[in-house]
């Protein structure tokens, strides 16, 4: 038995919920490119879910359960007046917040089919509420209750800032919310399913997969993209930031994937995106600096930008604070999650690989006082 170092390259489940083939990603046979231009994420949810798109009867009935499902249980939002927020990461509270949540849930641990279903919806309708709300009790605001004539992603923006946002920063935030909802088997969605594939709650499963998406070379990225626009500072110290870094061997945040070779699909739109938003917010230099480091690292390291990449100025753009990006991108992600999660259950057997033992041959155990 050999190791494969990150399993790179093996197959390890059958889905139908989204594929990557030739650098093609769709969800469900659609490709994304389609989605990002046409769907909302209302109907990308139930595409995930359901495997198919909705008809306007069962989009309206899914945007009303999750609607009627997006208030918090006032413990979530004490617990959040409890911490010292000031040095929790938003990643940490969500992590808790969701756990949280299943102790207030009476059916989390029940493994019907339906009580699944119910549960994916609070999920999904709750996360966001979670994200936002902890935002604005650590800046001692009160959180703000969605409203029941909003989208997921105009209420969500409602929420963080207590205004209604217009409509391209609506357009923008729905676009990158399809774009992020589902990647195949990617590290957090993996740590999902074998997760529930023990038949552990759902409430486990999306914790472990809140866990794995945290981390700086997962969806802790977009964060930390941001961060090196802020180190840079000005376009012309570009060139010497990125060849210490390659001298040093360190990776640029936002390049490179372990399946894509080409490109990243999901980052040309949201390039055409934060053109667009950072010109409309007066700070067109964080897409200038963007286009540059990408042309350099392209081209000196042939590595390409990923999703995270451009995400992170427009997320900026939309005025959201840099340690959010990553928990929005949970609030996006935990639709693939659940998708996977429900079709784990729907067949599952406990995911357990083997490993390559590299330790010491057979020994004899010696007493204490003789070592
Ligand atoms: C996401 O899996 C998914 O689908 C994830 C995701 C999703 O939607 O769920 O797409 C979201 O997580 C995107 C990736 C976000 N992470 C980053 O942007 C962090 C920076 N990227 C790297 O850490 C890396 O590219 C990974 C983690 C994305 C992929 O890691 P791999 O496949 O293990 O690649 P590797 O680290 O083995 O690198 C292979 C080579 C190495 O060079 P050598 O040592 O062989 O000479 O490419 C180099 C690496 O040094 N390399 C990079 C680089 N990425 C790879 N060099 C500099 N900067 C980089 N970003």
């Amino acid at each position: 038995m050999t190791a494969t170092r990150g399993l790179e390259g093996v197959v390890a489940s059958e889905t139908s919920i989204s594929s990557i083939i030739d650098d093609t990603l769709t969800y469900v046979g659609y490709n994304i490119d389609d989605l990002a231009d046409h769907a909302s994420f209302e109907e990308v949810i139930y595409l995930l879910w359901h495997l198919k798109l909705p008809n306007q009867q069962e989009l309206d009935e899914l945007k009303q359960q999750l609607i009627e499902n997006m208030e918090l249980p006032q413990g979530v939002i004490d617990a959040f007046k409890l911490y010292s927020l000031q040095n929790v990461h938003p990643m940490a509270a969500l992590r808790t917040a969701v756990s949280q949540l299943g102790l207030y849930d009476d059916e989390a641990d029940i493994m019907e089919k339906e009580a699944n279903y119910r549960k994916a919806i609070r999920l999904q309708a709750k996360i966001p509420t979670i994200v936002a709300a902890f935002a604005r009790i650590r800046k001692g605001l009160d959180p703000v209750s969605p409203r029941k004539d909003l989208g997921l992603a105009a209420n969500f923006l409602y929420m963080l800032k207590g205004k209604e946002p217009d409509d391209i920063e609506v357009e923008a935030f729905n676009k990158a919310l399809v774009l992020h909802a589902d990647h195949e088997l990617n590290a957090s969605t993996f740590t999902a399913r074998v997760c529930v594939a023990t038949l552990s709650d759902i409430y486990s499963g999306i914790t472990a997969a809140i866990g794995a998406l945290k981390g700086p070379l997962h969806g802790g990225a977009n964060e930390q993209v941001m961060k090196m626009l802020t180190e840079i500072g000005s376009a012309d110290r570009i060139e010497d930031y990125l060849h210490e870094k390659f001298r040093n061997k360190e990776k640029i945040m936002g390049f490179g994937h372990r399946v894509y070779r080409k490109g990243d699909p999901r980052a040309k739109h949201l390039k055409k995106m934060s053109e667009k938003l950072t010109k409309l917010t007066g700070q067109p230099y964080y897409y200038d600096m963007s286009v540059k480091i990408e042309q350099i690292v392209t081209s000196e390291k042939g590595i390409p930008a990923n999703v995270d990449f451009y995400s992170a100025s427009v997320y900026h753009s939309l005025g959201i604070d840099h340690d959010l990006f990553t928990p929005i991108f949970a609030v996006s992600r935990v639709s693939g999650w659940l998708a996977h999660i429900l079709e784990q259950y729907s067949n599952n057997r406990i995911i357990r690989p083997r490993a390559e033992y590299v330790g010491p041959g057979m020994q004899t155990y010696v007493k204490i006082e003789d070592r």
